[in-house]
């Protein structure tokens, strides 16, 4: 479903998926007239299936208190109030969360202030694991034994991934614009290629994180794919991509084996990308559903295609494939700040809602994809749909389509154009301005927690309690000092 309303005249191009490439002498007679499937369009779906769901769901719950859901388990927040007269009842209350077998990860009292007038008690503060069935009969016993029984506000988050092993369960795809299914894609007719795709995307069904990508031996007829793209756009960049592109590029030519007659190992350039700047890659089948795609980006991992665009249409592909990834994502990912501003944009998703989601998507659209930045006085491209494509590269920095500053709340809410070139485009003054400006509107979304990245083990912290707050600050400390430190000796 499209985002945009807008038409598609008969004299315009059609366009890509994620991946178009268009030459200027295409424009006016497409060589493919297909669609371009987004991450935006897929959050759409996702966001009307699941409030579908909740409405259905919000009917029968009396009492939800959900915090977080996985595995059908539920984690919850409970505060409750226990009078010291009556001990009994703190026994009597600790057998209800030891019958429903609920695994308690944290425990906290302090003095009552509401019974002050009398005996004294405690309010207890109880983070417990139990089986989603048992939520609200554990906390009816609990409400037979204790007062001012309350829990966390009903809210029912996504799961989310927290370790990088996670990653191997974010693997959903949106398949109709693959070739077995849709049949305006190039390759729909070629049992040939279907084979072979299908062959190079079963390398991604049986990869775990953490393991080698293991090689693919393209044909000649890929390479030939692979060469005309590149030698088409390769002229272009000096004068049309950004300095931290072109500084990338120059160093993947150099170390990764970028040439026009040869399509990179993904696993070589995930290696050069985790030493500039801790990103990697992972081999994913096809179109992954957004919010799988960003939760990986939260943990610097890239999940990337590592099949190519049917050989009759060089210069489009309706899905993702590895021209687009190599030569339209791959060269951001090694400027650092550009990697800081993608894994945001990765952290600001996971848990949120389908309607932040939808917008996160749209962000990435005309930022990641489609985004165009100041510098030296000229505006450059940045985003990998521009990069990747010869024709709107080329379009995206003519007079003709508008251009604004890059403001997230207007680019999160903007509509996107999927039939042909977008006829607006957002310009950040530097990578820092926009992770700024991000920063920012991140801040806006409601979560009721907070997440960071812990780089040592890789894995996501949910910052929902004072204690894991102050160790983030006691980590934080000694990196502080270890710059003070280094500034004085600099002085
Ligand atoms: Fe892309």
């Amino acid at each position: 479903m499209p985002l945009s309303s807008s038409s598609t005249s008969s004299t315009k191009s059609i366009r890509r998926a994620a991946s178009e490439l268009e030459r200027s002498d295409s424009i006016t007679s497409p060589r493919f007239l297909g669609r371009r499937q987004s991450l935006i369009e897929d959050a759409r779906k996702e966001r009307e299936r699941e409030a579908a769901a909740a409405a259905a769901e919000a009917a029968e719950a009396s009492e939800q208190i959900v915090f977080e859901e996985d595995d059908g388990k539920a984690l919850l927040n409970i505060f409750f109030t226990l009078r010291t007269s009556k001990t009994p009842a703190l026994s009597r209350t600790l057998k209800v969360f030891e019958t429903f077998e609920a695994k308690i990860h944290h425990l906290e009292t302090r003095p009552c202030r509401k019974l002050k007038d009398s005996l004294g008690g405690l309010e207890y503060f109880v983070r417990c694991e139990v089986h989603l069935s048992d939520v609200n009969t554990l906390i009816s016993s609990i409400k037979r034994n204790a007062e001012d029984v309350k829990t966390t506000k009903e809210v029912k988050f996504h799961w989310f991934p927290k370790r990088i092993a996670d990653l191997d369960r974010c693997h959903h795809l949106v398949t109709k614009f693959d070739p077995d299914l849709d049949q305006d894609h190039p390759g729909f007719t070629d049992p040939v290629y279907r084979q072979r795709r299908k062959m190079i995307g079963d390398i991604a069904f049986r990869y775990r994180q953490g393991q080698l990508i293991p090689r693919v031996e393209y044909t000649e007829e890929e390479i030939g794919t692979w060469r005309e793209v590149y030698s088409t756009l390769r002229d272009l960049y000096t004068t049309h991509a950004c300095s931290e592109y072109l500084e990338a590029f120059r160093l993947l030519e150099r170390h990764c084996g970028y040439s026009p007659d040869n399509i990179p190992q993904l696993e070589e350039v995930s290696r050069f990308l985790k030493e500039r700047t801790g990103f990697q890659l992972r081999p994913v089948a096809g179109l992954l559903s957004a919010r799988d795609f960003l939760a990986s980006l939260a943990f610097r991992v890239f999940q990337c295609t590592q099949y190519i665009r049917h050989a009759s249409s060089p210069m489009h592909s309706p899905e993702p494939d590895c021209v687009h990834e190599l030569l339209g994502h791959v060269p951001m990912l090694a400027d650092r700040t550009f990697a800081q501003f993608s894994q945001n944009l990765g952290l600001a998703s996971l848990g949120a809602s389908d309607e932040d989601i939808e917008k996160l998507s749209t962000l990435y659209w005309f930022t990641v994809e489609y985004g165009l930045c100041k510098q030296n006085g000229e505006v450059r491209a940045y985003g990998a749909g521009l990069l990747s494509s010869y024709g709107e590269l080329v379009h995206s920095l003519s007079d003709e389509p508008e251009t604004r500053e890059f403001e997230p709340e207007a680019a999160a809410v903007q509509p996107y154009q999927d039939q042909n070139y977008q006829p607006v485009y957002f310009i950040s003054e530097s990578f820092s301005d926009a992770k700024e400006k991000f920063r920012a509107y991140v801040a806006g979304i409601k979560r009721p927690f907070s997440v960071r990245f812990d780089p040592y083990t890789s894995s996501i912290e949910v910052l929902d309690n004072p204690l894991k707050i102050q160790g983030g600050l006691d980590g934080l400390k000694d990196e502080l000092k270890v710059l003070t430190d280094a500034l004085s000796v600099l002085s």
